[in-house]
């Protein structure tokens, strides 16, 4: 154990009955400056640290001492091509510290964590490396560095360093997260959107999935933001100001050069998709104890029940046809935005000037192919999940069942897949106007709240 800073704790001064006046004074005023020198390395040392270039999150709040906290979810790990995420605590596995991180294959070398309580007594301890298997061959991974070790029960941080002997409190490091088994939960169902970056604009698209989640019984939905359009921007900032969504600041581009797609022949870059894998497997530690389950799927995606009301009433069935699952498959289907229903019923003359698809206009889906998989996305219980994929987990507790497709789908509108499909090819599916009524008014009514139809429509 290496103790950085001792606590100080002064002895009590015992004046025995027959003390003369002026020594019982001297003793007092002894004590007194004793108490002020004290006082004053305190806010030497608190002026230290807040002076520190890098301080930049508030300090802890029942702590007299503070302990520098990483400022972004991205944090380069010193003298070393790596970056630590976040730190977990995995109650399912001896309860060790995870660290959420992003390592560079071609520069494997030893890792330590450093995990420091309140009152700064840190240890270092050795680390177990696991870089995801799927990486696409790009030369960052999503990764798991593991403190070995039994931690001590009061950590409240951890960092990760090259060198085997730095406790080093100018450093930057991570507090402990889920410290806590939870058995209620705030949210039922999460969406974990993995990415947003470049201009993405499409209000429309993004403002009707929302709603038609909410109807669908989703309470928060949480958001990876490397960049955004500027209308877009607007909107999600609504719902963040709504309390739906979550934001959560992804700057990969001031770090990486990120890929834009995942296969490195076609998209160059130092990490596929713009660090998907790194997001998906933080929003499902991020959540583990905050929501009952999980949904993991793009922005454009709207995972649907075809047979149930609700995603409610869906699990509940799921769950007690098999009990012990904790991930469930749910097959993509495309709905192309190059083919528009006839009637024109829903071209509204409101959403005229609003950027980005209607998918209330898309109700063509192509037909599944003989021997052709349809990807999967998923709904979790991020308690039986270790490490996530994008179509199905890496490493899970309990195995996964693959939900029928006409139990539940994707809506997914998009440029078609098979281009070539004529619209008499394509399948005819309604399911999102069977929402049509609450669906309209609370597009609406969002659109109204943040500005992009005048009050009176
Ligand atoms: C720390 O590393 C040094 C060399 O880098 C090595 O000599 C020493 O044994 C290591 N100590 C521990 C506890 O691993
Ligand atoms: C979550 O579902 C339970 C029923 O399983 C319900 O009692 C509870 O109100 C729901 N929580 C929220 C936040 O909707
Ligand atoms: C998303 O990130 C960009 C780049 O940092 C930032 O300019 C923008 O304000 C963020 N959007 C929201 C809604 O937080």
């Amino acid at each position: 154990m290496l103790r950085v800073k001792s606590d100080a704790t002064a002895g009590i001064v015992a004046t025995k009955g027959q003390m003369e006046k002026g020594k019982v004074l001297l003793s007092l005023l002894i004590v007194l400056s004793i108490i002020g020198i004290l006082v004053l390395v305190y806010m030497i040392g608190d002026a230290y640290y807040i002076q520190a270039p890098t301080a930049i999150k508030a300090p802890l709040s029942n702590n007299k001492f503070k302990i520098l906290e990483a400022s972004y979810p991205i944090t380069p790990i010193r003298d070393s091509e790596h970056f630590m995420v976040s730190a977990f605590i995995d109650h399912r596995l001896n309860g060790f510290i995870r660290v959420i991180s992003i390592i560079n294959r071609n520069c494997l070398q030893p890792l330590y964590c450093v995990y420091c309580n309140a009152e700064k007594v840190c240890k270092t301890v050795h680390t177990k490396v696991q870089i995801h298997s799927d990486h696409f061959g790009f030369p960052y991974g999503a990764s798991d560095v593991i403190c070995t070790g039994k931690p001590m029960t009061d950590a409240t941080h951890v960092l990760i360093t090259v060198k085997n002997d730095s406790a080093d409190l100018k450093m930057e490091y991570l507090p402990i997260k889920n410290k806590a088994v939870q058995e209620t939960f705030k949210f039922n169902f999460t969406v974990c959107i993995s990415n947003l970056f470049g201009d993405y604009n499409n209000v429309l698209q993004f403002a009707q999935t929302m709603e038609m989640y909410k109807l669908l019984g989703v309470q928060h939905v949480v958001i990876y933001n490397t960049s955004s359009g500027p209308d877009l921007e607007k909107l999600l900032k609504h719902y963040e100001m709504e309390g739906i969504l979550e934001i959560v600041p992804w700057p990969i581009d001031q770090f990486l050069n990120p890929s834009s797609g995942w296969n490195i022949k076609l998209h160059k870059g130092d990490i596929q998709y713009y660090g998907q894998l790194v997001t998906l497997n933080e929003c499902i530690y991020r959540h583990m104890y905050q929501s009952k389950y999980v949904l993991l799927n793009d922005i454009d995606e709207i995972i649907m029940p075809y047979k149930h009301a609700t995603l409610q009433s869906l699990m509940e069935d799921l769950q007690s046809a098999h009990p012990s699952i904790g991930v469930f498959l749910i097959e993509n289907h495309i709905f192309p935005k190059t083919q528009f229903e006839e009637s024109g019923k829903f071209k509204r003359a409101e959403w005229n000037n609003i950027p980005g698809v209607n998918i209330m206009e898309h109700i063509y889906r192509e037909p599944s192919r003989k021997n052709i998989y349809n990807p999967t996305k998923m709904i979790v219980n991020p308690r039986k999940v270790q490490q996530t994929s994008v179509h199905s987990p890496l490493k899970h507790f309990r195995g996964s069942v693959l939900v029928p497709f006409n139990v539940c789908r994707i809506v997914h509108v998009r440029v078609p897949l098979q281009g070539s499909l004529t619209k008499e090819q394509l399948v005819v599916d309604k399911r999102v106007w069977d929402f049509e009524q609450e669906l309209i008014h609370n597009i609406d009514h969002t659109l109204k709240l943040s500005g992009f139809l005048k009050a009176s429509v």
